[in-house]
């Protein structure tokens, strides 16, 4: 389990080292860099990167893609934002992602999300079918890709305020973006910022790494070139959801310890997906500028099958929604709040497909003196 480096314990014997002769400093000093830049090196070690890449063609690509593979694990995971999206009341789930975001070294912008309920009646001549949830769940998302354009954003991952993920994430990340790298097909229509600036190159409008679940074609020869990502922090395949290991059955991964990055045709929830600029742009040409009448994710799926727009997606998904209680729960289907007497805490949820998860591991973080 990799913790955030200020958690490493610092010896606080300064005032013994006081009392020691500059030579045994020197000593000490030199001593501790061998320890520092040694497992420094550990960390980076090359032969690790190598057995990641060893299912992937083309592994000489990796030191051409260096640079931006290393980017996948900034404070905003190689993307230029992080935008979270939380209804301004839903206080309990911003103290969360707080919290997360943290712990895990993440910085994440919050983004106020709409009431569907409280829309003007003229904002609402489109999707006027959708419940107010649905409505709401939709603007939420509209208002990300129109500050996307607005603000020249040329990658913006947009997470929703129940997500969880593993504390590995940036490292589960640096593999997903080597595989991106070392891969061509997925790499098309390259642009000087793809090349230097882009982990995972911007070839897509969606690159989702938060669904309930993706659906690959029934029919094998629709699929697409499948990267098989070695990755230790996934959880065995017999623990996994079933929805989640036919899909990597039908991408021909049927051992442990692997992760899939495909071309995505059908999805459902939008836990966690980037958007490209260009993506912004189609998404709200498409679903907005334009009438549509399903929520959004299934106007998604439809979207992508109808090649309109374009997908990737990581599977099984890195984010997931972390679930306290019951549906009640949810601001889309219940946007009023949950019943009384719903168990709303934080602290008593659970992930299914999250082998290390943050949010589960904060109870460890926070205890003063963690014996390790
Ligand atoms: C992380 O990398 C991306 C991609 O290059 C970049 O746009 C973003 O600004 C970086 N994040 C931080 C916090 O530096
Ligand atoms: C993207 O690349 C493909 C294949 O190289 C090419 O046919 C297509 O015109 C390019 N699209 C854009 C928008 O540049
Ligand atoms: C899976 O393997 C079969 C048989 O070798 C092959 O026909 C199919 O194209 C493969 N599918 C993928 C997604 O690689």
């Amino acid at each position: 389990m990799l913790l955030p480096t200020r958690y490493f314990a610092i010896p606080s014997a300064s005032s013994r080292l006081a009392a020691l002769k500059p030579k045994y400093l020197t000593i000490i000093a030199i001593v501790l860099f061998f320890l520092i830049t040694g497992s420094f090196i550990h960390i980076q070690n090359p032969d690790r990167i190598h057995s990641a890449l060893q299912r992937l063609p083309g592994t000489d690509a990796y030191a051409k893609f260096a640079t931006p593979a290393k980017l996948a694990r900034n404070q905003t995971l190689g993307f230029q934002e992080i935008f979270y999206i939380s209804l301004p009341f839903r206080t309990d789930r911003q103290d969360a992602i707080s919290l997360l975001s943290s712990f895990t070294g993440i910085k994440s912008t919050m983004i106020e999300g709409v009431d569907g309920g409280s829309v003007h009646p003229k904002g609402k001549t489109i999707a006027s079918n959708l419940n107010p949830g649905a409505f709401g769940c939709w603007r939420s998302h509209a208002n990300i890709w129109r500050k996307v354009m607005d603000e020249d954003i040329e990658t913006a991952l947009i997470v929703e305020d129940d997500a969880d993920w593993d504390v590995n994430i940036k490292d589960q990340l640096f593999r997903i973006s080597q595989g991106v790298l070392s891969h061509t097909s997925l790499l098309d229509n390259q642009t000087a910022y793809t090349r230097k600036d882009a982990p995972y190159g911007t070839d897509w409008d969606l690159f989702f790494i938060g669904q309930c679940k993706s659906t690959p074609p029934k029919e094998k020869s629709k699929i697409g070139p499948v990267i098989a990502v070695e990755d230790p922090s996934i959880l065995p395949l017999k623990k996994l959801e079933s929805k989640h290991v036919s899909e990597l059955k039908a991408y021909n991964i049927t051992t442990s310890s692997t992760r899939a990055i495909a071309r995505v045709h059908d999805t459902i929830c939008t836990t966690a997906y980037a958007v490209s600029r260009r993506g912004a742009e189609r998404l709200l040409y498409n679903w907005g500028y334009k009438d549509f009448g399903l929520g959004i994710d299934n106007e998604f799926s439809f979207g992508m099958n109808d090649g309109k727009i374009k997908g990737v997606v990581v599977a099984p998904p890195l984010i997931e929604q972390w679930k306290t209680g019951t549906g009640a729960d949810s601001d889309i289907d219940a946007v009023a709040g949950a019943a009384s007497g719903e168990r709303l805490g934080s602290e008593g949820g659970s992930t299914r497909n999250i082998k290390n998860s943050a949010r589960k591991a904060m109870k460890e973080w926070v205890k003063w003196q963690k014996k390790r």
